[in-house]
């Protein structure tokens, strides 16, 4: 997304999604967030839902299988294809459509709970208030939004991850040292901004967010925030 101001300016997910980024992508595991598992194993998540950012839907096809009603939308076209074929190989029934979060009008008043696993986290503040924007006019009055994003804390662990793998492929040029130093983090004081408008905040915990890091190795998880914010 060339277009949107966020620490990742330059990242091209889909490049990443096609296995041509520097690393594979650390966040997409074979699996939901245990986050949004716990948030909806406590009946937190009703009626239509959005999984925005949803990659290749593992949190989308989730909770589908519970038998909510999901849609994921991301802007990354390889991403959105890999969802669905995720969704028929496991029988699930999901809707996938390649959408820029920023930009929601065409989705007006459709959905009673949003998650976003890490895409919340990759905007700076100017545009995470663009995107409360637009998940507000995508979300009926009363809606809850699950934003779950790495903190400082996590951060410093994935970058030191990073280099470590990065040391161990011999892999030290600028293109791979400068994606490591971009990986972005969220203070919780960013996120409240980035909702101040027509949200209210209903809580703010510390959690974690399952990855894959070193790409390739076994889940590690590291700390994250997850906020709940609901529609005003
Ligand atoms: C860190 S990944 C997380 C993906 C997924 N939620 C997961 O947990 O596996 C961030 C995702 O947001 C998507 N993305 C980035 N900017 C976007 C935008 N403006 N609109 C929709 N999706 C976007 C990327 O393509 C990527 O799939």
């Amino acid at each position: 997304m060339g277009n949107t101001s966020t620490y990742f300016p330059e990242m091209d997910f889909d490049a990443v999604y096609r296995g041509e980024g520097p690393f594979q992508a650390p966040w997409d595991i074979a699996d939901p967030q245990p986050a949004f598992v716990a948030v909806e194993q406590a009946g937190g998540i009703v009626g239509a839902v959005l999984d925005s950012g949803c990659g290749t839907g593992e949190n989308a096809i989730y909770l589908a299988g519970r038998g909510l009603s999901v849609t994921g939308l991301d802007a990354a076209p390889t991403a959105v294809e890999r969802a669905r074929q995720k969704a028929v190989e496991r029988g699930v029934e999901a809707t996938f459509e390649v959408a820029d979060a920023l930009a929601l009008d065409r989705y007006a008043q459709r959905f009673d709970t949003v998650v976003d696993s890490a895409l919340a986290h990759i905007f700076d503040v100017p545009t995470l208030r663009r995107y409360a924007a637009s998940l507000h006019v995508a979300c009926r009055p009363r809606a809850t939004v699950y934003l779950l994003a790495i903190s400082d804390e996590g951060r410093d662990v994935m970058i030191e991850r990073f280099r470590e793998a990065m040391l161990r492929a011999g892999r030290e040029d600028a293109a791979a040292e400068e994606w490591t130093s971009a990986i972005p983090r969220k203070r919780a004081d960013e996120l409240r901004d980035g909702f101040a408008e027509g949200w209210e905040l209903e809580s703010l915990e510390k959690t974690v967010m399952r990855t894959v890091l070193p790409p390739g190795s076994g889940y590690v998880d590291i700390g994250a925030w997850l906020v709940h914010f609901r529609r005003l």
